[in-house]
């Protein structure tokens, strides 16, 4: 097979599983390598016996040669900071990569260490060719640059649900570029697999907590395309909220609408035909709003529109699998369009309910 053999790194994590489960059985991609740190050196029935892998490989270190030598495409599926000690090694030897972490996902370098300044301290970068370089994911609106990519970076799960629900609408400047506001909630795989005192089932469990109230990460990020849509700055309010749920994420945006006369039915229209083409995305009928339930382990966003008449507001309801579409979903979404074939292919799309 050409030009679709695919490493995972980072494959005993949250990401990397999701990938390998979607990749199983994909008509057009193959797994040939499976890097992580702790992990390598074992074997992947020991590490992970409830998904078996034809052949069941032993995890290695992720070594840019040894990685080139067997694979076309990797996704790394790592903490931050750690992708883009790999990634410029990898490109150089015409690997090309999905990055499912946010190193490239600002154009600018001196932004992502601004950003993420506790990692900019532990990884030391001069790659800022390869962040201007890195084309944003976000398959809906970038189709056709991630196809010719050598680096593309896979949005984070929150700047997927709250830009899919505001692109339209800014692209057309139907809503006010001041007072946008996303109100999100995610599930506890959202922070990773990895042990953290917040996400214990007695701290997580029966309770909502906000959290990154002002300057979560993502804030910037989702500020970052919207306002290279919108042709303007955008300054937005973003309030992450951490559910009792494992896997899910709802965001509802509020932008104040620039022509009062619009009604949720010219909205959903407007929705509608901005994602015709997108399989991914499904726009529900006014007036049924959507659930994560609704969207469990698939890629898809479901997408519902509200106009409040009596305060001028625009309401979009985002749902997805902060794991698939939020994630690992998306990132197979960037490797079947790496490798010249339809973005969905292999995905699923319907939900197992409930
Ligand atoms: N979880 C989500 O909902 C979500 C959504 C969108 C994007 N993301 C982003 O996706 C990335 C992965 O997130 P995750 O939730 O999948 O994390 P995770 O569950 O904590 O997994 C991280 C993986 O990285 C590996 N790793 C750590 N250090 C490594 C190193 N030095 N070399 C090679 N492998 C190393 C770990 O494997 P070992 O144990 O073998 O070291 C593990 O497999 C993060 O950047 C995250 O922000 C997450």
């Amino acid at each position: 097979m050409t030009g679709r053999r695919v490493a995972v790194i980072g494959a005993s994590g949250y990401g990397g599983l999701q990938t390998l489960r979607l990749l199983q059985g994909h008509p057009g991609l193959e797994v040939t390598f499976l890097g992580g740190e702790r992990s390598s050196g074992r074997r992947w029935s020991e590490l992970v016996p409830f998904l078996p892998l034809p052949g069941d490989p032993v995890v290695r270190s992720p070594d840019p040669e040894a990685v080139a030598a067997e694979a076309d495409l990797a996704v790394l599926s790592l903490p931050s900071g750690l992708a883009a000690r790999l990634a410029p090694g990898l490109i150089e030897r015409g690997v090309r990569v999905v990055d499912l972490s946010a190193d490239y996902r600002y154009s600018s370098l001196a932004r992502w260490q601004e950003v993420y300044s506790a990692e900019a301290r532990e990884t030391p970068r001069s790659d800022a060719d390869l962040c201007a370089e890195a084309v944003y994911g976000l398959v809906e609106w970038r189709e056709a640059a991630i196809r010719t990519a050598r680096l593309v970076a896979a949005p984070g799960c929150f700047p997927t649900a709250s830009l899919l629900a505001l692109i339209p609408f800014l692209k057309q400047g139907l809503i006010e570029p001041r007072g946008i506001v996303i109100d999100a909630k995610t599930g506890t795989s959202g922070g990773g697999r990895a042990a953290k005192e917040h996400l214990l089932l007695a701290e997580a469990d029966e309770a909502v907590s906000p959290y990154g109230v002002v300057g979560h990460r993502h804030t910037s990020e989702i500020e970052q395309l919207a306002s290279e849509v919108a042709g303007q700055e955008i300054q937005l309010q973003f309030t992450p909220h951490l559910m009792p749920m494992v896997r899910g994420l709802l965001a509802t945006v509020y932008g104040r609408l620039r022509d009062p006369g619009l009604t949720a039915e010219d909205c959903s229209t407007l929705l509608c035909a901005a994602y015709r083409h997108s399989p991914s995305v499904e726009v529900l009928p006014v007036g049924t709003y959507p659930s994560t339930k609704w969207v469990r382990q698939t890629n898809r966003c479901l997408l519902s529109v509200q106009v409040d008449k009596r305060t001028g507001q625009l309401i979009v309801m985002s749902a997805i699998d902060n794991l698939v579409k939020g994630q690992a979903g998306q990132g197979v979404q960037c490797l079947n369009l790496l490798s010249g074939q339809e973005a969905c292919t292999g995905l699923p799309l319907l939900p197992f309910y409930p």
